[in-house]
C-alpha cells in the first residue's frame, strides 16, 4: 500500500549534501560522544531528528526578507513589521522580541512567580521546568490520564486535566500558584494537541482563582490544525481564526519562534497587562538587548515576520502533519509502538514497550536513540527519565511518566524517502530488541543534565 497523504506544497531550490558513515565509524563516534547524542558532530549524522526547533528550511520569501532586514539598534523597520504580524495573528496588545523560547521564559517567569511557590501546566517542557525552578518555584504537570496510555486513541491527549487542576488549587492554595501554563502542542506528552474547549476551561479556572493564564505557544499552528480536524466547532474555521480563539483572554504567552514560525532563531513574549509588559521590557533590556531587537539580528526578525504568516498556511500544515501521519502509518505496519495518534512535530516511540527489559533508571529511550544512530545514522533523543533528571529536593532519579524516543521532524527539510529510512531502521531494531542493553550515567550537571551528561553501556 502506498500512503501519499499530502504532498509537499513546495519544490527544492537548494540542497545540502549529507555523508553516510559506516556502522564501524558510527560505533566509534557514539562512544567518543560518551553515548550522549548531543555530543555528536552533526557531520556524523545522516538524518537529524534531534529537534524540530530552529532546524526548518526557510522559504525563498524568507531568504529574500533576510536582505531587507534592518540592522538598526533602535526602531528598525523589521521590528514594526513583526509587531504588526504578531498583533494580527495572536491579538495580544503587547509583544516583545527575544532570541528564543527559553529567553522568553527567563524574562517572564520570574515576574509571574515572584513570591509564589508553584506553576501548574498540562506539561512543562524541560526549559520551562528549569526556569520555574530557577525562579524558586516548583513545576507541577497535570495532563489528562488518556495521555498516559500510548496505545489508546484520544483526540486531545495534550489537554489539561481540569478536575485535577481544581484539586491542586484547593490543596496548594491559589495564592501560592503564580501561573497556569498551557503548552500547545503538549510536547512532552508526544506533540499532542489541546482543544480550544480545554484551553477556555483552563483559562476560566485560572481566572476564577485570580491566577495568571499563560500559553507556551511553540507549536500554536500545528495545534490549530488539529483543532480544525478534530473539534467540531472549528471545522469550517480558518487556521487564523482558531489561533485567535486559542489566545483569547490569555494573560500572556511565551513562544519559541524556532518551531511553527519556521525561523532558525527567535522568540516572542505576549502580554495583555501593561504593568507586566513594563517589567518584561526592563528585563529584556538587561538580558536580551534593546526592546526593538530583543537579542535578534534584523535579518532574522524580517524572516520571522514572514514565517509567522507561512506557518499558519493550511496547505503547509496539511503537508506537515501528513508527514507525521505517513511515518506513523509505516511504524504501525511494522509493529513499532508509539504515542498514538501521532502528534504534530514528531513521532514519539514508546521505548518502554519496545525495550521492556530495560528499567527507567537504565534509560530505555536513550538506549533506543543510540541504537537508531548505530543502525542508520539517525539522531533522535530521549524524552523520558534520562531527560527528566533527579528530584531537585532529594537528588534521586525521577521516574518519568513516559519513556519516549522522539523522532522530531524538521519543517520542510526531509523527503518521504528519508521517512522510509527511519521506519526501516526501527523495524530492524525491533528484531533484535531483546539484546539491547541499558545505560548508566557516569557524569552529570545538576540542571538540564541530558545535554551534557556522559553515559556508559551496562554490561
Ligand atoms: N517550550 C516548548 C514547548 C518547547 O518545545 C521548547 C523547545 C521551548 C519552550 C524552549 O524554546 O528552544 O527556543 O529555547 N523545544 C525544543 C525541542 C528545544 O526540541 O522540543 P527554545
Amino acid at each position: 500500500m502506498k500512503h501519499i497523504y499530502f504532498p509537499e506544497p513546495f519544490r527544492i531550490k537548494s540542497v545540502e549534501p549529507l555523508k553516510i558513515l559506516t556502522r564501524e565509524e558510527r560505533e566509534k563516534k557514539i562512544a567518543e560522544a560518551n553515548y550522549n547524542v548531543f555530543a555528536l558532530a552533526s557531520r556524523d549524522v545522516y538524518i537529524d531528528l534531534l529537534t524540530d526547533s530552529g532546524t526548518g528550511a526557510m522559504s525563498s520569501g524568507q531568504w529574500a526578507g533576510v536582505m531587507l532586514g534592518d540592522e538598526s539598534y533602535a526602531g528598525a523597520d523589521c521590528y514594526y513589521k513583526v509587531q504588526e504580524q504578531a498583533h494580527k495573528i495572536f491579538g495580544l496588545p503587547y509583544v516583545q522580541l527575544v532570541h528564543q523560547g527559553r529567553a522568553a521564559e527567563k524574562v517572564l517567569l520570574p515576574i509571574l512567580l515572584q513570591g509564589k511557590k508553584y506553576a501548574i501546566s498540562n506539561m512543562h517542557f524541560d526549559t520551562t521546568r528549569a526556569h520555574v525552578e530557577l525562579a524558586g518555584a516548583r513545576a507541577i504537570d497535570c495532563v489528562v490520564p488518556e495521555a498516559l496510555d500510548t496505545a489508546k486513541y484520544y483526540d486531545f491527549k495534550g489537554n489539561m486535566d481540569c478536575g485535577r487542576l481544581e484539586q491542586y488549587i484547593k490543596e496548594l492554595g491559589a495564592e501560592n500558584i503564580g501561573v497556569i501554563i498551557m503548552t500547545i502542542t503538549n510536547n512532552s506528552a508526544g506533540g499532542q494537541p489541546v482543544s480550544v474547549e480545554n484551553i477556555r476551561q483552563t483559562r476560566e479556572i485560572a481566572h476564577k482563582h485570580g491566577i495568571k493564564f499563560m500559553i507556551d505557544a511553540a507549536r500554536y499552528a500545528e495545534n490549530s490544525y488539529f483543532v480544525k480536524q478534530r473539534e467540531p466547532e472549528f471545522k469550517n474555521s480558518s487556521i487564523q481564526d482558531i489561533v485567535k480563539a486559542t489566545f483569547e483572554d490569555a494573560d500572556c504567552f511565551t513562544m519559541s519562534s524556532k518551531k511553527d514560525a519556521i525561523v532558525n532563531m527567535g522568540g516572542l513574549i505576549g502580554c495583555r497587562d501593561k504593568e507586566i509588559f513594563e517589567l518584561v521590557k526592563q528585563r529584556t533590556i538587561s538580558f536580551e538587548g534593546f526592546i526593538t531587537y530583543g537579542g535578534m539580528s534584523g535579518r532574522d526578525i524580517e524572516a520571522l515576520a514572514i514565517g509567522l504568516e507561512e506557518g499558519i498556511d493550511e496547505n503547509y500544515l496539511k503537508y506537515r502533519i501528513g508527514q507525521m501521519q505517513y511515518l506513523a502509518a509505516r511504524l504501525e505496519e511494522g509493529g513499532i509502538p508509539f504515542q498514538s495518534p501521532v502528534g504534530g512535530h514528531a513521532v514519539f516511540v514508546d521505548a518502554k514497550k519496545l525495550l521492556p527489559h530495560i528499567p527507567y533508571y537504565q534509560f530505555p529511550a536513550q538506549a533506543l536513540a543510540i541504537e537508531l544512530y548505530l543502525e542508520a545514522g539517525i539522531r533522535a533523543c530521549d524524552i523520558g527519565s534520562y531527560m527528566l533528571g533527579n528530584d531537585p529536593d532529594t537528588g534521586k532519579q525521577l521516574e518519568a511518566e513516559f519513556e519516549f524516543t522522539r523522532l522530531a521532524i524538521p519543517r520542510r527539510v526531509y523527503t518521504q524517502s528519508h521517512l522510509d529510512v527511519i521506519a526501516d531502521a526501527l523495524i530492524n531494531i525491533k528484531e533484535r530488541a531483546a539484546n539491547i542493553k541499558g545505560y548508566k550515567i557516569v557524569e552529570e550537571p545538576p540542571i538540564l543534565r541530558h545535554f551534557t551528561a556522559k553515559l556508559a553501556p551496562i554490561d
